[in-house]
């Protein structure tokens, strides 16, 4: 991590660096990133196809019209807020617009939003002729330590969430905490579970300044948002850059997505938000693991203690709920031939991959889960 020089972006600005199979991407984290000369030079003389939400234009417009300033020739381009952005019926006429405004390969898109609208505007940018350059301006904790960083863009077919999409890596990724003042605590929280779990599993100090300063994180406070935003972001980069295409490692940052991701299909993606769902998954995989040798018991109780005072939603799942989710889960597309891979914690900074867990083993684990997700005593 490197400090901004002062007079560029200010001082407390973190740089980051990830080489990935396209080239590099640098990675910019603090408040007040307009004028910061990687942007400029991004920007600079070129067509810049500004991608945002009403929403944020609302909320943000004159940060979003500093950051754009430098554009060579700016073409405002607009998608509905949240996931709503992520489909082909958005995505085709934006294509075409992208053409009647006269883009070229050397054009270039900003994307600035969430994660839904980072998603679009990545698979716009990767294949809107074959695929021009990226700037992602992520506004939500959990864009910017997660969905802006590694290169998986995608959209939603009525079928399933994330069917289509490519690998586009932006050159720049810009995250001005600026946007995070908005930001309702419940989002707040949602990213802050996949600041955990980068934690968990490979951040043994980001995991202590996570604990230290939680009611401030929750409380939206900038000052503790940017080391943890800039170190949750440097373990993706740091993950993204070892396995670039999701062979082996990369994998971990499904800790807690698997069942993560059926609880948010069976509750037809409502009621809970992503990181909350995720977060009641890591839960079940550290009840996957209570006993086992390999399980560093005084680690799960300290990442079930840390959970637990995030004061999560209740699940609104049961015991009579485990069927649906079990068929939700062997559908996953992640599932490889051998069945389903579980990221499973072991002790700080460990984890393990298990592969053709017992189904029995699985459900009837699933069973008591879903009677109590938090039974500490099981942990
Ligand atoms: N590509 C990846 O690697 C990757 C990784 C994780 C998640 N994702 C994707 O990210 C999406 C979720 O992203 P998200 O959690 O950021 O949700 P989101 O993008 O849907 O945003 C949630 C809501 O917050 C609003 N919002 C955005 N910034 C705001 C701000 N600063 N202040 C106030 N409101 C603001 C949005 O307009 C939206 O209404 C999912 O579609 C998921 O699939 C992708
Ligand atoms: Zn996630």
């Amino acid at each position: 991590l490197t400090e901004g020089a002062p007079g560029q972006a200010r001082p407390s600005a973190v740089r980051l660096s990830l080489r990935q199979p396209q080239g590099e991407t640098a990675l910019l984290f603090g408040a007040g990133l307009p004028g910061a000369p990687e942007l400029a030079a991004a920007l600079a003389g070129r067509t810049v196809f500004a991608l945002s939400t009403p929403g944020l234009r609302r909320l943000h417009g004159d940060l979003i019209a500093r950051l754009l300033a430098p554009a060579g020739r700016l073409v405002e381009l607009e998608a509905p807020d949240g996931e709503a952005a992520k489909s082909l019926e958005i995505a085709g006429p934006l294509w075409r617009r992208m053409l009647a405004a006269g883009g070229k390969r050397d054009s270039l898109l900003v994307a600035i939003g969430g994660g839904s609208l980072t998603d679009l505007g990545g698979f716009l940018a990767g294949t809107f002729l074959r695929g021009i350059d990226l700037v992602q301006a992520p506004t939500t904790l959990l864009a910017m330590v997660d969905a802006a960083i590694g290169g998986k863009t995608a959209i939603d077919l009525p079928e399933g969430k994330n069917t289509v999409g490519v690998f586009h890596h932006p050159a720049l990724v810009l995250a001005d905490t600026d946007f995070l003042s908005t930001l309702p605590a419940g989002e707040l929280r949602s990213g802050l579970v996949e600041a955990i779990k980068m934690a968990a599993m490979l951040g043994p100090e980001l995991l202590a300044k996570i604990e230290a300063d939680l009611p401030a994180l929750l409380a939206g406070d900038a000052r503790s948002l940017l080391p943890v935003v800039a170190g949750a972001a440097a373990a993706k980069c740091w993950v993204v850059e070892r396995d670039p295409n999701e062979k082996g490692l990369r994998k971990v940052l499904n800790f807690g997505h698997t069942l993560g991701h059926a609880i948010e299909g069976v509750l037809g993606f409502s009621g809970l938000r992503h990181g909350e769902a995720v977060a009641y998954g890591m839960l079940f995989a550290m009840q996957l693991q209570a006993g086992r040798p390999e399980a560093d018991p005084e680690f799960l109780a300290r990442l079930h203690r840390l959970l637990a005072r995030l004061e999560l939603p209740p699940l609104p799942l049961g015991p009579g709920d485990a069927a649906a989710l079990e068929a939700f889960m062997a559908r996953d597309k992640k599932a490889g031939e051998a069945g389903l891979t579980w990221v499973l914690p072991t002790r700080l900074g460990e984890h393990q991959l298990r592969q053709g867990l017992p189904p029995a083993e699985v459900a009837a684990a699933l069973s008591r889960f879903l009677a109590d997700p938090w039974a500490a005593a099981r942990v």
